[in-house]
């Protein structure tokens, strides 16, 4: 199949909520065929992987529990068949390695819904981090607390879901430390409440801290925040009236604001269109898929294992 030609046929693995909001982004964006759907639990959709794999797609996007994920990828990838997963990858880094590695090994485009990255308000707070302007980054804080918790109950089973908060939210802060900060720590110290999955965890990666939880106390629905302090001023994205989806960024010299970015930025498809869009142009696998592993260790480091 020459890619550049056709647009890739794509087939989708769960269509629960996350899923199904895929789905709809990649066919508004019209970049692919939609072609097979499996999920077990939708009337009229294939029942199994081996069915959607028996059709033959260029690539599969996977949003089903967490702990299905690695086992589902590496069985597509090992097909010669593209993956754009939901996050995490794997439930530890060691897991997470072996799909990177089958990746590699079968040369195809491997992608991880690391959605923030694709949110303007984190991508412009990077861009100023790393133009230098800020001078040396002295403290970071970013926070993920959600007042409500996840509403399905295999999220709160070690076994499918790999962990709570941490594994759910924690992902996304320690995604954008590293994506903005080049973040390599060496001293990782943390603190997990909750059981038998954590529910609210706080840690501290050299100089920046994270916190991150379900069902706190937070006065509305969430307090999302990324801000990074420099010897020459800082820079913050916060999420607006406890919104989910709206975020501001704003440069701060001392006790001046100034807007960056404001909302509305609709972001929450941009990952799944721009894997489709560099599987259309034809690659293969990427380098930048080694960051998921490197994630997955740190996570691994927070939950002291
Ligand atoms: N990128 C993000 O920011 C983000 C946000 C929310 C959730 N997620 C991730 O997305 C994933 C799904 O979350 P969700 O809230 O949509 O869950 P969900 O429970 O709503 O959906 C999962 C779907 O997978 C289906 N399924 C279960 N086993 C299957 C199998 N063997 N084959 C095919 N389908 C199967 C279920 O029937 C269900 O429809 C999770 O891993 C979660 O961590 C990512």
């Amino acid at each position: 199949m020459s890619l550049t030609a056709t647009r890739p046929r794509l087939g989708f693995l769960g269509l629960g909520w996350v899923g199904r909001s895929r789905l709809d982004a990649i066919a508004a964006s019209g970049l692919a065929e939609i072609g097979a759907i499996a999920d077990p639990a939708l009337p009229g959709a294939l029942g199994s992987l081996d069915e959607l794999l028996e059709a033959a797609p260029d690539g599969i996007v996977i949003a089903t529990p967490s702990a299905l994920h690695a086992e589902q990828a590496i069985a597509a990838l090992e097909r010669g068949i593209a993956v754009f997963c939901q996050k995490p990858l794997g439930r530890s880094a060691t897991e997470t390695r072996t799909v990177v590695d089958a990746a590699r090994a079968a040369d195809r485009l491997l992608g991880v819904d690391l959605s923030y990255r694709f949110v303007e308000a984190f991508r412009v707070a990077r861009d100023v981090v790393r133009s230098g302007e800020l001078g040396e980054i002295l403290a970071g804080d970013l926070v993920f607390h959600n007042a409500y918790g996840p509403d399905k109950e295999w999220f709160y089973d070690p076994e499918l879901a790999g962990g709570g908060c941490v594994i759910d939210l924690g992902v996304h802060l320690i995604d954008l430390a590293v994506w903005t900060l080049d973040l390599d720590p060496v001293e990782v110290r943390s603190r997990l409440r909750g059981h038998p999955v954590e529910q609210l965890a706080t840690a501290e990666l050299d100089h920046v801290r994270l916190a991150c939880s379900w069902n706190l106390h937070a006065g509305r629905d969430a307090v999302i925040e990324a801000s990074f302090y420099g010897s020459n001023g800082a820079v913050s994205v916060r999420n607006v009236n406890g919104s989910f989806y709206d975020f501001r960024c704003e440069r701060l010299c001392g006790t001046s604001t100034e807007v960056l970015v404001e909302p509305p930025d609709n972001w929450a498809g941009r990952a799944a269109v721009d894997w489709a869009r560099r599987l259309a142009a034809g690659e293969g696998f990427g380098a930048d898929a080694d960051e998921y592993v490197r994630v997955a260790a740190l996570l691994d480091r927070i939950y002291g294992r």
